[in-house]
């Protein structure tokens, strides 16, 4: 569905991509993995289309769509919940979420006015929280939203960028829980980059290790161990 094909990426004159091959089929549970500033923000960035690439293709369904602006690329199906979130603060809860369902609209003829259902029945603390504004919400509240946000474009692939930092344990197993649904249940890919190896081995079913810009390990996460992994991330 997904794929690049040795992309490459850099700011100005640093470059911080190297040929970077990865693919991702329909519903599949894609983990990407690797230190601090390997470059993992940078590698969704050049896939949502806010980073440009220099050299290499990413190609949606077999169009090349590298050179495609991201408005474009998210109406293809692709959504990116941004590390740090990308919540608007000043806004309600509500007003959040019907950012997502205007974002939506116009897509393959689509018209819809009202934020569907699903997304409460993953996260009811949003339906409990419509009119709060969101920059009041706790870090994990906030981060429910900002998936909430990116679910209600109705992604087929959906680009998550850390959703656990910085986020206390029992909202992680919640966050755990819904984006497990998504992927099983709703069928919808994720290409999630995470740092906490316990959540990214149980809920993926491949992982792609970055170092230096450049793709390492690559494979099922069922063929191999997880400590391996490990050594590669801890410093
Ligand atoms: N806007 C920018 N301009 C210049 N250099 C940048 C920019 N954003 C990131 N970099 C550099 O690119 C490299 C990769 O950064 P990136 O944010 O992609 O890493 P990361 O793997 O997501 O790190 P982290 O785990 O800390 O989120 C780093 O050396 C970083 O300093
Ligand atoms: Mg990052």
């Amino acid at each position: 569905m997904l794929k690049l094909e040795k992309v490459s990426s850099a700011y100005g004159a640093s470059q911080v991509l190297w040929d970077v091959d990865l693919d991702i089929t329909q519903g599949e549970a894609v983990a990407l993995l690797g230190r601090n500033g390997v470059g993992k923000t940078t590698l969704l960035k050049t896939i949502m289309g806010v980073q440009s690439v220099k050299s290499g293709f990413i190609s949606y369904d077999n169009v090349v769509i590298s050179k495609h602006a991201a408005h474009r690329r998210a109406q293809y199906g692709l959504a990116y919940v941004p590390q740090g979130r990308g919540i608007f603060p000043q806004l309600t809860v509500e007003e959040n979420l019907l950012m997502g369902v205007a974002a939506l609209n116009g897509r393959d003829g689509i018209s819809e006015k009202t934020i569907p259902d699903y997304v409460f029945e993953l996260f009811p603390v949003l339906k409990e929280m419509l009119k709060r504004k969101g920059g009041n919400l706790s870090g994990g509240q906030q981060q429910q939203l900002a998936i909430g946000r990116a679910l209600v474009t109705r992604p087929k692939i959906l680009l998550l960028d850390e959703p656990t930092e910085g986020i206390q344990p029992s909202i992680v197993m919640q966050i755990e829980e819904a984006l497990k649904h998504v992927s099983k249940e709703l069928g919808v890919a994720i290409l999630l980059v995470e740092q906490y190896l316990d959540f990214a081995w149980s809920f993926a079913d491949r992982y792609f290790v970055m170092q230096r810009g450049r793709i390492i390990d690559h494979g099922a996460t069922a063929e191999k161990d997880k400590d391996e992994v490990g050594r590669f991330l801890s410093v």
